[in-house]
């Protein structure tokens, strides 16, 4: 039974105004950069977005599913084999519910994993069912902003699709992720064929990375977008919804 939860006395500021209403998606997998979502999370509640939370079983070695339930009154999925009694099947009514889906952090693994359309764990499988909409891509105008490898605005790989490779059907991207993960591992050309793949076979939107100190305790690309980004990002997408 979901918690009754209070509404928040402020109001959000203006830019997160349009994710009042709108249900958010946020999933975690396994990277020390799960700390950061605590604040997305909190910042879309705060905002009056509904949102529900999918964590990877390597995502709970990292934060515990209690911050997350703690932060949105809601039920935390860890499984696909879960018991909620609203939900018959719950992937595909999760799916269907969710205006956006953020994965953040998403790691190397949960990228090859949706290349590849493999759906074995609870994250992957919600993003491979995630409808699509039939309004056409809304790619060209998410105003995403992050650096990838070579530091250059990710919004350049978006342009990049090829319009005539993309499904008409395809979700008007929906689907945000915020990749983190090791400089060499964010280098590997098969990390970076397989976000070519996404961003050309489903039109996800990256969310960064950017550049800085990573938890190997080197500097170099591949950390993760800050929650302010995210979280900007995610109102971008919701006013698009409008
Ligand atoms: C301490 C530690 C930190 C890690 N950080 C990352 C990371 O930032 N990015 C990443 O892609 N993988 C990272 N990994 C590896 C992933 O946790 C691993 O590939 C895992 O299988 C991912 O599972 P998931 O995609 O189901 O969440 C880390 C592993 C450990 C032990």
């Amino acid at each position: 039974m979901p918690l009754p939860l209070p509404r928040p006395e402020s109001a959000p500021s203006p830019e997160m105004a349009a994710c009042k209403g709108r249900r958010v998606v946020v999933a975690l997998t396994g990277g020390i950069a799960c700390y950061k979502t605590a604040p997305v999370v909190s910042g879309l509640v705060q905002a009056g977005a509904q949102v529900r939370v999918l964590m990877t079983e390597a995502a709970t070695k990292f934060i515990q599913p209690l911050t997350f339930q703690s932060l949105t009154g809601q039920a935390v999925i860890t499984s696909i084999f879960t018991s909620d009694e609203n939900l018959e099947s719950p992937h595909i009514a999760i799916a269907r519910w969710a205006d956006v889906m953020v994965i953040a952090p998403t790691s190397a693994d949960m990228i090859a994993k949706l290349a590849a359309g493999i759906c074995d764990d609870v994250v992957s499988l919600v993003a491979c069912a995630l409808p699509r909409h039939s309004e056409g891509s809304h790619s060209q105008d998410s105003g995403s902003q992050g650096s990838d490898s070579q530091g250059n605005d990710s919004q350049a790989r978006h342009s990049q699709s090829d319009p005539s490779q993309s499904n008409q059907s395809s979700p008007p991207r929906s689907l945000m992720l915020a990749p983190a993960m090791n400089a060499d591992m964010w280098a590997n050309p098969i990390v970076q064929r397989n976000l070519k793949t996404l961003d050309e076979l489903l039109g996800v939107e990256y969310i960064g990375p950017g550049e800085g100190w990573q938890a190997c305790r080197t500097s170099g690309a591949g950390r993760m977008s800050e929650p302010a980004e995210i979280l900007s990002a995610i109102a971008r997408r919701c006013a698009l919804l409008a």
